[in-house]
């Protein structure tokens, strides 16, 4: 009698144990990816690449033109959604200024007005200057810009996710 309670204690402890370690396997397993998506962000580096999105003679002195070009951080497996667009201006003493398509309220594509000297959202009357800071509607700040240079009579992008502040070169 004695022999047999001893057994089902040792089985009861056994079996206790087990289901202790299995959810402790369980929630390290389910732990990993947790941890993966917050750190994450603080060890990516963030990609940029140049991309090329025209001539320098595609670029009239004083146009506003959109380019297209692909995101820097865009897979093989992305398909369109790697397509990326921003409004390059080539002002009248032959700067470049590459202002990013996104509105900053919700980040719905904004087009450039040319008689109006605008940039106008559609989603929500959002309304910029031509120096891409905000004129009216819901926008919280100006539009983002990206560094944008000349390199061998090519117009390039610094193209990266798609920006909220300035990139810098
Ligand atoms: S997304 Fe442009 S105003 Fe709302």
């Amino acid at each position: 009698m004695k022999e047999e309670k001893e057994i089902s204690e040792s089985r009861r402890n056994f079996l206790m144990k087990f289901s202790l370690g299995l959810g402790g396997f369980a929630a390290v397993l389910a732990g990993v990816p947790i941890i993966g998506a917050l750190v994450q962000p603080l060890i990516h580096k963030k990609k940029q690449t140049w991309r090329a999105v025209g001539k320098l003679s595609d670029f009239a002195l004083g146009e506003t033109k959109l380019v297209k070009f692909k995101n820097a951080e865009s897979g093989d497996w992305a398909g369109v959604s790697a397509n990326s667009a921003a409004w390059v201006r080539h002002d009248v003493n032959g700067k470049f200024i590459c202002f990013s398509a996104n509105c900053t309220h919700l980040g719905c594509p904004v087009r450039w007005e040319k008689d109006a000297e605008l940039f106008m959202c559609p989603c929500h009357g959002g309304v910029y200057y031509q120096d891409g800071t905000v004129a009216a509607g819901p926008p919280p700040k100006s539009l983002a810009q990206y560094s944008i240079r000349v390199k061998n009579g090519n117009v390039e992008v610094k193209t990266a996710p798609i920006p909220l502040t300035k990139i810098t070169a």
